[in-house]
This record gives structure tokens, sequence and C-alpha cells, in this order.
């Protein structure tokens, strides 16, 4: 689209930069406030010219009072020098944990990164990019720091570009992307791990003197063990409504670091970037690492808040297409696992139909000739149509959906193969693989070697061949389900690049691969999955529109799953599916899938007639109210980490509307417990609603008066009671405004 004459003029506007670059002299003191709405980041040179952090905290009414706060706080340490650097280098005085580690080209090891320029821009009304340029004085070597504010959510974006002019390459021991210090509060660090079928497990510890660290050597999957997001609560555990919380995330989608280091004085540095673990980057003179980005929400009044600033945030600015649209589905992995052909798959088309899903998905299973793939053990990387099950190939199945009114979705895990393989066997130098030794797999298969451009070409062509044969392809399903065991990459040998950099340019080739792909297919949705939830970050949600965050899709386990999800992505972007797992009845499991990208993973024709008619007229339900979902803000009401009931809910934009979910997920309680009022938030208070249970099983009556008439400021204060019990675990209520 050409710009109108207007937007241009107006483009040419924001981008005013409204600091200009300037150069500190010894003893002149630098102050560079770096603000949200509420949060402020202060960043100060001393005497020396180093660069140090004197504040981080809540905004102050005057910017020129910031310079001042580095007497308040002490932070100089005459023995080991000082702790708040903005960006702490090795090799020279400071002996605390380093952001930067480096060897010269001359072998020698010291670094110290003082204040050289900076520069503040404002590209739009909501957003400032600060840009501070550190250089060494003894050798070429400098670090350009980014901060990316968008104000009105509190959202900071941080991420550090490393360049030399030296004469031979630089080694990079360490090359973190941010480097925060918080003085003098006690903090808990909630972070959360995992294993498969139990992503997102929280754990809550206060930070004591010394250092905690989060990683993952995984390589890819990398996620499996632990997610690269956490929440920080400042003074007290992090509270939904009220006090000082961060909720943080490495964008980087393979081995990540994150170190909390509490010193003696009881101050917090926290060093966030790609593990160091086995990852020395030897750096070409003027070539410009970028690091990943480190992103975090800040609020004054706690997670809630945070989080929703967080999602709006990420649909707005982040998130492949995240203010629109999704499609519902019917997957077939837990209907037939491998065991499918051409009929079984459209005879499941008219249940997609029946039950009023937008798509069909067909997953694992469908390729592989010479080593089929029906079971996990074989044809992964052979993305040709396997014959005997799809004698006429995807393009029918396409078709086929289409008379039937349904789009048509493909699974792939164009990464990885399996030893029983022809690729295997064509291009074994593709594969990652230590020559000399056994070859270890991961669910019987091993990764493919995606710093090698060839394979970058290969994982391309996978996608781009599916879409150039079936160009109403309309969703693709990406897996990922293996680690890299055995790190070696022929290629990297063959171009005498050190094997050290595998697991950063596996990472870089894989986003080259995704750039080309979005390049060519701007829009086509699709989903990141890795085994369940090992991948799920924001560098790979600019690619991807949603993730899978894992197979366990028992819903009262997902509940909890879900809530802590929630946390830190929008609920478009989580899909959730109806399976069979566990024992709950078909509409607390669809209820559960509602909160979020809903989807189906059973045999809808095995259903009794009545939970069919249930199912349908849910999914009918769920069209008319997802966009609330997809684009509300979300209040988490009921945590059921801490009650036997678990409620949350997602207003509209305009306080309208809104959608309450209400769980029983622990009836060891009395039901006096369970039964209590739910004090629904978000509403406007002067404004009238009315409350109505929706997603009710046939036959059931609704003890909810759908003609009462309530205030915003009763729901608000009162509440309303979902009368959650024994016969009644599950309830989803739609708030109207009464105009
Ligand atoms: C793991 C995914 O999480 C499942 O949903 C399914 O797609 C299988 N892989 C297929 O092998």
């Amino acid at each position: 689209m050409t710009p109108s004459p207007s937007s241009f003029r107006t483009a040419i506007l924001i981008v005013a930069i409204i600091a200009t670059c300037q150069f500190s002299l010894h003893g002149q003191v630098i102050t560079i406030p770096i603000e949200t709405n509420d949060h402020a980041i202060v960043l100060q040179t001393d005497k020396n010219n180093l660069l140090r952090t004197v504040y981080f905290g809540k905004r102050l009414n005057s910017s020129t009072e910031y310079a001042a706060s580095s007497k308040v706080n002490r932070l100089d340490d005459e023995n080991i020098g000082i702790h708040n650097a903005v960006y702490t280098s090795a090799g020279t005085w400071n002996l605390a944990e380093p952001a930067i580690q480096v060897k010269h080209n001359d072998g020698n090891t010291s670094l110290e990164l003082k204040y050289a320029s900076h520069s503040q821009e404002q590209p739009d009304a909501n957003t400032t990019l600060t840009r501070i340029i550190l250089k060494d004085n003894v050798y070429p070597f400098q670090a350009t720091l980014y901060y990316k504010v968008w104000k009105n959510e509190n959202v900071i974006e941080q991420w550090t570009e490393l360049q030399h002019t030296e004469k031979k390459p630089v080694l990079m021991q360490k090359y973190a992307s941010a480097n925060l210090y918080f003085a003098d509060r006690d903090l808990y660090l909630r972070t959360f791990h995992g294993l498969w079928a139990k992503e997102m497990q929280p754990v809550e510890t206060k930070l004591e003197r010394g250092i905690r660290s989060i990683d993952t050597k995984l390589g890819a999957r990398a996620m499996l063990l632990q997610s690269s997001s956490f929440m920080l609560g400042f003074d007290q555990p992090a509270q939904e409504n009220e006090g000082e919380v961060l909720l943080g995330q490495i964008a980087w989608s393979g081995n990540f670091k994150i170190e909390f280091d509490v010193d003696p004085y009881e101050n917090l540095r926290l060093i966030a970037g790609i593990n160091p673990f086995a990852s020395e980057y030897s750096l070409a003179p003027n070539q410009v690492f970028k690091t990943p980005s480190f992103i975090y929400a800040l609020s004054d009044s706690g997670t809630g808040k945070a989080s929703r600033n967080l999602h709006s945030w990420a649909r707005k600015y982040r998130v492949l297409d995240g203010e629109g649209q999704r499609l519902t589905l019917l997957n077939n992995w837990e209907a037939t696992y491998f065991d499918f052909d051409e009929n079984k798959i459209t005879a499941l088309y008219k249940d997609a139909k029946n039950l009023g899903v937008d798509l069909f998905l067909l997953d694992d299973g469908w390729f592989g000739n010479k080593y089929p793939r029906n079971g996990d053990t074989a044809g992964l990387g052979d993305w040709q149509e396997n014959t005997k099950k799809l004698p006429h190939g995807i393009g029918y199945l396409v078709q086929e959906a289409k008379k039937e009114g349904v789009k048509f979705g493909i699974w792939i895990e164009p990464e990885m193969v399996n030893p029983k393989s022809e690729l295997y066997e064509k291009h074994i130098d593709w594969v990652i693989r230590q020559p000399e030794r056994p070859e270890v797999y991961y669910r019987n298969q091993l990764v493919l070697d995606l710093s090698n451009p060839e394979v970058q070409d290969f994982v391309f062509g996978v996608v781009d061949n599916l879409f150039t044969k079936n160009p109403e392809l309309a969703f693709i399903k990406w897996d990922c389900n293996a680690v890299i065991f055995n790190a070696y990459s022929a290629y990297l040998n063959k171009k005498q690049i050190p094997q050290s950099h595998l697991y950063v340019e596996y990472v870089n080739g894989l986003y080259k691969v995704l750039q080309r792909l979005r390049a060519k297919y701007p829009k086509v949705p699709m989903m990141l999955c890795s085994g369940g939830g090992g991948r799920g970050d924001y560098e790979l949600l600019k690619y991807f529109t949603e993730f899978w965050p894992s197979d366990d899709t028992e819903p009262v386990e997902r509940i909890f799953m879900q809530w802590d999800y929630s946390y830190f992505f929008p609920s478009i972007v989580t899909d959730n599916h109806v399976t069979d797992w566990g024992k709950q009845p078909l509409k607390f499991r669809t209820d559960v899938a509602s909160m979020g990208k809903l989807g189906f993973d059973i045999v809808a024709s095995h259903l009794s007639e009545e939970d069919i008619r249930f199912a349908k007229e849910a999914v009918a339900n769920y069209h008319s109210f997802k966009n609330i979902v997809w684009h509300g803000d979300l209040y988490r009401l009921v945590n059921p980490h801490e009650n036997p009931i678990a409620a949350l809910m997602y207003v509209d934009g305009s306080k309208s509307k809104a959608v309450v979910f209400n769980y029983l997920v622990d009836n060891r309680q009395r039901l006096t417990e369970t039964n209590k009022s739910v004090k629904l938030s978000g509403l406007d208070p002067s404004k009238k609603y009315t409350v109505k249970e929706t997603n009710i099983y046939p036959g059931r009556k609704s003890p909810i008066d759908p003609a009462a008439i309530y205030s915003g400021d009763f729901l608000m204060k009162v509440g309303i009671n979902p009368e959650i019990s024994l016969w009644r675990t599950s309830v989803v209520l739609e708030v109207n405004e009464l105009k």
C-alpha cells in the first residue's frame, strides 16, 4: 500500500529525534531517564565516566529530580568495584558476575566499557527508543544498549549490539542482552519449570544473597524443562492487584540464561541473555552481533495490571496478526494418531462441519514412502504424501474439505529427521550428530543443522512446496519434538567456523527461515508447537499467530497451566483443545478450552447425542464471545493455587460485555467453601448489567436469573454467585450491559 501524503507527513513528524547525542567530558555528569507512564529507570555517569543504574522504580513527577537519586542511595563500593554498572564488563576492576566477557584478538581478557554517547528518539507518541554507546578506551570494542519503551503499556524491550574494529576476531565468552539493577529491595522470584505434559509449574523463592539462575541447555525444544518467563515481586511475593511487580522474558528460542545476583548489600543484579554454555562466539571485525531481546512489563498494581498491559502490547505490537482473527479447528492427532487413511480423514470433515469449527487440522503421519510415518520411529524428513494412506495427495484433502465447507491445515516438523528416512540417507551431513560417537535420540529423532544455509533452504522448501502445490492450505502446525544431543555441525566444521557457534546459529537459522516464509506468506496462521509447550516466546511469536501450551489437556490441570501462562501471554495466542484426557465431562473440558483459541481433538461422531448437541451449541456460543476472549482485558478473579475454585473473566474495551469462567478445581473442600460469590472486575461501576449463564448442558436449568439487573459497582463489590458445586463444576457467565 502506498502511504497517503498526510500519513507520510505524520510519519516524518513523529520520527522526531527528541535528544541529540551528548558527549560526556570527564567530570560532567550525564543522567539518562528512561520512562514509561508509571516507571523510570535512571542511568547516570560517575566521575570515571562509567554508566550506572541509579534508580529503578516509580516515575517521579519532575524528571529534573532524577539526577539526585545517586546521592541518596550510596552505591559505591571501594573494595570490589561498582555493582550497578549498566552493562558489567569482566577483566578489570569488576569482580561481580559480568554481563560481558571477551578475549581480544591479542589474547588479552580485559574490558572496561565507558559511556561515549546516547540519543533518545520518539518514533511515535507511545514509543521511545534510547540508544547508548559504551566504549573501551584501550581496545576498539563497543556495546550499544537499546531500550525501547511503550509508555502506555509500561513495557520495555532491551537488547545490545556488540562490535569492534580490532585486527582479528574477538572471542565473546558471555554477551548478555540486559543487565538490570534494583537497589535495596526484598525480592520474590517466581519461575516456571516443566516436563512433557507438565509445563509451567510455578516455584516461588525469596531471593537471598548469592546467585540464582534459570537456564536451558537443550538447544531446540529449549523450554521443555524451564520457561524463559518469570516474575519478580518487590517487597512481597507478587500479588494480583497490588504491589510492584515485573513480568519478564528473554525472547530467545534456544539456550538462555537469566541470573539473579543478590549482592552483600541486598541489591539485585539481573543479567539475562543467551546462555554462555558452550557458546563462545568469535566476532569478526566490523560484524555487529545483536543479542536477543529481554522484554519486561512493570506494574505498581500487581500482576493483573502487568498482564493486561503485556497482553495489549503483544497484540498490538508483537504477535503476528495479534489484533486479527483465529480459526477454531478439529485436529485428528488424538482421534487417530498415526492410524488413518484418506477415507478416515475425509469422514472427520463431517464432524468439523457438524461442530461448527472453521478448519480441519491433519496431524503427524501423512508422509514418508520408503519409510512410512506409521509411528514416531520413521519417515521424519521425507515430506511427500504417503501414497498408501493418501493416494490422491494433500490437494485432494484440501478440496474435499472445501466441499464440506471447512478449511484445511497440516502438521509439519521440518527441523527434524528420523535416522530411518531417505533424508538421513541422502544428507547425513545435514544432521546434528557427533561423527565419531554413537547417536543419541530424543523421540527416535535427530535435529537438522539449521546453521547450514542448505538446511535453511530445505526447511523453507518444506513449507513453500506445501503452499505452492496447495495454495488454499489455511493453517500450519509447526512442531519441534527433540532436544539437541551430541551438538556438532559438519557445516561449521567445513567452513572453519567454531563449533561453539552452533547453538546460536541454529536459532538464527530458524529465524532466517521464518523471515523468508513470512516475506512470502505474510498472513497464513501458524501454530507453534514443541511436543507441547517446549517453545513459546515473543521472538517466535513475531512469525507465529499462536502456540500450543502443552499436550496435557486434562482440564483441571489445564486450568492451572492456562492460569500461569496467562501472566505472560494473551488468550488469543494460546491454543486449547477439547480431548479425552481426564474424567471431566465434555462441558467442563469445552469451557476450559474456550479460554483461549478453541479446538477439538476427539472423534465427535462417538459422542452421545446430548454431548454433540452441547458441543455444537458451545461452539456457536464461543463464536459469539470469542472476540472478548481474544481481544478483551483479562481479570484473574479467584486463584486456583489458593482456592477450591478458579474464576477469571474477559471484558471488552467498552466495558459493555464480559465472559466469566468459574470452575471447581478441588472437590475435597466442603461445599459451603466453594459456594461463595465471585467479585467481578473491570466493569464500569455506573453501568447496569445482566448476567446470564451460557454453555448450559442440555436438560439442565441454570439457577442464575438472567432478568436480574445489577450495577457494575454491585458486581465488583458484592459479586455474583456462580453456584459452583459438585453438580455444577463449571459455569460460564455472560455479562451484558443493559442499554
Ligand atoms: C507433539 C505434539 O504436541 C502433538 O500435539 C502432536 O502433534 C504430536 N507431536 C505429533 O507427533
